[in-house]
C-alpha cells in the first residue's frame, strides 16, 4: 500500500499539462471492441484503471500496444471471448462496458460485475433496461451479467431512461452501434465524454448524432473500420489542479483544457474569489488562498460535477463564512472525506445531501485515508495547504485516475513524497 506525505503551505506556481480524460479513455478502449481492424488512441492517461482495461481487452485476444507515452495502438479484430478475466473486471468500474461492446459485436457477452470506487451504490438497472430493449435477454446472477440475443434477434429500438446516466448512456450507445435500425436515447446524458465516445465511434464509421443533448441516435452500421482518435483532455483533473490553487493560493497556467468544459467550475472558482483567465486550451488561475462562501449543487453535466464535489468542499472549508453543498447524483459520497477533513481541522455538518460548510482559517496536518479516487485528491489538496504533515493513505485510489499526480504536484512547488508502506 502506497501513501503520500505532504507538507502544507507553500503556494502554487508554474504549468500544469492536463492528461486524456480518464471517464473518456474507459469508455474508448472497450468500444475498440466494436471494431475489427487497428485503432491508433493519442492522449491515453497511464493510469491504473487504463492499465487495468488493457490487460483485459489483451486477455480477450485483442493485440495491445503503447506505441509512445500516451498512444496506444489496439487491434480488436480476433476477439477470441466473451468472458472477460472476472478477476480483473472486479478491479474497476468501468468494466461494465465490455456489456455493451461484447453484446453489439457478439451477440452476446458474460461479464461480472464491477468493482470500482465504492462511494455510493451503484446500481445498473437502466444499462439492463437499454439492453433488454435493444432484444437481449439478460440474466443477473450475484456475481455476474449474462447477455444473449433474445428469440427475435438484436435490433434499434427507443430507450428513454428513467435518471440521466452517463454509464447507462454509455453502454447503450455502445450496444446500438452494430445493430440493424435506428437507437433513440432520450434523457441521455450529456458529458463531454459521452461526445468523445460517439466522435472515436464515428471516426470509425458509426453513425451516431446527437451526442452532447439529451436525445441521442445512433444509426446501426454493419462494421467499423480502424483509424486514429485522440482523446480530450481531463475535465475532472483540470478541475481538481484548479481548486488546488485557489486553496493553496499561486499563479498556475492549466494546459491542456477546453475551457467550455470547465464553466461550471471555473465559475465558482471566481465566485470565491479566485482570478481565472481562460484562453483557447488553457486557464490561467491566481488566488491569494483567501476564498469567499458560496453554494454548490452538483447535477449532471453541464451542472457542477459530482466528480468535483470533494475538492470544492475543502475550498469551502477554507473560506470565509458558510457554504452549502449538495450532492444530487450521489448522496452517500460525503462520507468518503468529510471525517478525514474534519480530523484536520474542517468544520462540516452533513444532513442527508446538504453539507454545512463554516469556513476556517487553517486546517492542520494529520494522517488520513482516501477512501475513492475524488476523495482522495481532496484529501491531497488539504494536505498541499495544512500546517505540518500529512499524510494519505491509500493512494492506490488515487491512482486510478491521476497520471502522475506526485509529479505534476511537486512541479508546481509542492511538497509531495510518495512511499511504500
Ligand atoms: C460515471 C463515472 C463516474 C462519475 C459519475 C458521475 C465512469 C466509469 N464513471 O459513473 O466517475 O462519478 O459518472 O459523473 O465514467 N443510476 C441508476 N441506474 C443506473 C445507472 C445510474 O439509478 O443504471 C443512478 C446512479 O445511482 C446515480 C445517477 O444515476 O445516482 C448517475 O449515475 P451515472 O451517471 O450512471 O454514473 P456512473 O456511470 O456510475
Amino acid at each position: 500500500m502506497a501513501k503520500y506525505e505532504i507538507i502544507g503551505g507553500t503556494p502554487l506556481s508554474g504549468e500544469v499539462t492536463i492528461s486524456g480524460a480518464k471517464n473518456a479513455a474507459v469508455a474508448i478502449l472497450p468500444a475498440a471492441l466494436l471494431v475489427a481492424g487497428k485503432c491508433r488512441v493519442e492522449n491515453v492517461p497511464d493510469i491504473s484503471d487504463v492499465r487495468i482495461l488493457l490487460d483485459i481487452l489483451q486477455d480477450m485476444g485483442a493485440q495491445v500496444e503503447w506505441e509512445a507515452p500516451g498512444v496506444v495502438r489496439l487491434d480488436c479484430t480476433q476477439i477470441t471471448k466473451t468472458t472477460p478475466n472476472p478477476v480483473l473486471v472486479r478491479k474497476m468500474r468501468a468494466s461494465y462496458y465490455l456489456m455493451g461492446a461484447l453484446l453489439s459485436r457478439f451477440g452476446e457477452a458474460n461479464v461480472a460485475l464491477p468493482g470500482g470506487c465504492n462511494f455510493a451504490s451503484r446500481p445498473i438497472d437502466q444499462h439492463i433496461k437499454g439492453f433488454r430493449a435493444l432484444g437481449a435477454d439478460v440474466e443477473e446472477t450475484e456475481d455476474y451479467v449474462n447477455l444473449a440475443a433474445g428469440e427475435d434477434g438484436l435490433c434499434g429500438s427507443r430507450i428513454s431512461l428513467d435518471v440521466v446516466s452517463v454509464g447507462a448512456t454509455v453502454n447503450i450507445i455502445m450496444a446500438a452501434t452494430l445493430l440493424p435500425g435506428q437507437t433513440v436515447i432520450e434523457n441521455a446524458a450529456k458529458e463531454p465524454h459521452i461526445v468523445d465516445l460517439a466522435n472515436f465511434l464515428n471516426t470509425m464509421g458509426a453513425r451516431i448524432s446527437g451526442a452532447g443533448t439529451d436525445t441521442v441516435k445512433i444509426r446501426g452500421v454493419e462494421r467499423l473500420h480502424g483509424g486514429s482518435y485522440a482523446i480530450i483532455p481531463d475535465q475532472i483533473e483540470a478541475g481538481t489542479y484548479l481548486a488546488a490553487v485557489a486553496a493553496a493560493g499561486g499563479n498556475v497556467l492549466v494546459k491542456n483544457v477546453i475551457p467550455k468544459h470547465m464553466e461550471c467550475i471555473t465559475s465558482k472558482l471566481q465566485e470565491m474569489g479566485a482570478k481565472v483567465i481562460n484562453y483557447d486550451d488553457c486557464i490561467r488561475i491566481r488566488s491569494e488562498g483567501r476564498l469567499r462562501n458560496t453554494t454548490v449543487k452538483t447535477r449532471p453535466y453541464p451542472g457542477f460535477p459530482t466528480d468535483m464535489q470533494a475538492q470544492i468542499c475543502v475550498c469551502m472549508a477554507l473560506a470565509d463564512g458558510v457554504s452549502r453543498l449538495t450532492e444530487n447524483v450521489y448522496e452517500t459520497r460525503f462520507f468518503g472525506y468529510c471525517t478525514e477533513l474534519q480530523d484536520m481541522g474542517a468544520e462540516i455538518l452533513v444532513n442527508g445531501k446538504t453539507a454545512i460548510v463554516t469556513g476556517t482559517e487553517k486546517l492542520h496536518g494529520t494522517e488520513v485515508c482516501a477512501h475513492d479516487l475524488r476523495a482522495g485528491a481532496a484529501l491531497i489538496i488539504a494536505g498541499l495547504v495544512a500546517e505540518g504533515k500529512t499524510t494519505v493513505r491509500n493512494v492506490h485510489f488515487v491512482e486510478r485516475g491521476y497520471e502522475n499526480i506526485i509529479e505534476k504536484f511537486t512541479a508546481l512547488g509542492a511538497r509531495i513524497t510518495r512511499t511504500d508502506d
